[in-house]
């Protein structure tokens, strides 16, 4: 049999050619910890000033203690939310037997995103070697209407703020493919 394999040259050299622009993202924030209060929360109002830094829109911002059922039902809560398109949590992703906030996120997440923790660690990983002591996973929680990203980022504030930089570009384009607009 005579197969033709034609290799198509895509046109704009592979690029997609983005007619429409990503949708701005919606986001709340779960705090998870046993010792600070919302005043004390320093690493969560960080994540807030920098979402409207980038002009978008910060819905809430939560701290729970590190309580497993308690990450859970908030982590929902928030993804669950109509305004709502990234849940955030902070803290609790070390390796502590406190620390519990991936083991949250996967109780409420339908499937799990690993590039994304993956790329936090590669990203962080140029700047600390303790980068590696992460467990944040990534995953999406789809209820009826709704469909939210959660992503686990560590709860010191310079931490939070390093992960933030290695994520914040893709966020848009993960919320429109989240929704299913492709490309
Ligand atoms: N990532 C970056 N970019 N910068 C950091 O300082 N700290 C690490 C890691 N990721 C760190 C980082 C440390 S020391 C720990 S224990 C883990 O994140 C988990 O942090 P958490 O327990 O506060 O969630």
């Amino acid at each position: 049999m005579d197969i033709k394999i034609e290799i198509g040259v895509e046109p704009n050299n592979g690029k997609h050619g983005h007619a429409h622009r990503d949708p701005d993202p919606r986001f709340a924030i779960v705090t998870c910890s046993d010792t600070r209060s919302i005043d004390e929360d320093t690493a969560g109002k960080a994540l807030e000033d920098l979402i409207s830094e980038k002009g978008w829109e910060c819905q809430s911002r939560v701290v729970v203690t590190d309580d497993v059922d308690e990450i859970a039902a908030a982590i929902a809560y928030a993804a669950d939310r109509d305004d709502v398109d990234i849940v955030l949590t902070c803290g609790g992703t070390g390796l502590s037997p406190r620390d519990v906030t991936p083991e949250a996120t996967r109780k409420v997440c339908q499937r799990e995103v690993p590039g994304i923790a993956e790329g936090m660690r590669t990203y962080s990983l140029k700047i600390t070697n303790r980068a590696m002591l992460s467990r944040a996973t990534c995953g999406q929680r789809f209820g009826n209407d709704t469909s939210a990203l959660v992503i686990n980022l560590p709860g010191s504030k310079k931490a939070a703020t390093e992960n933030w930089e290695a994520i914040a570009d893709v966020l848009p384009h993960a919320v429109s493919m989240s929704t299913g607009a492709g490309h």
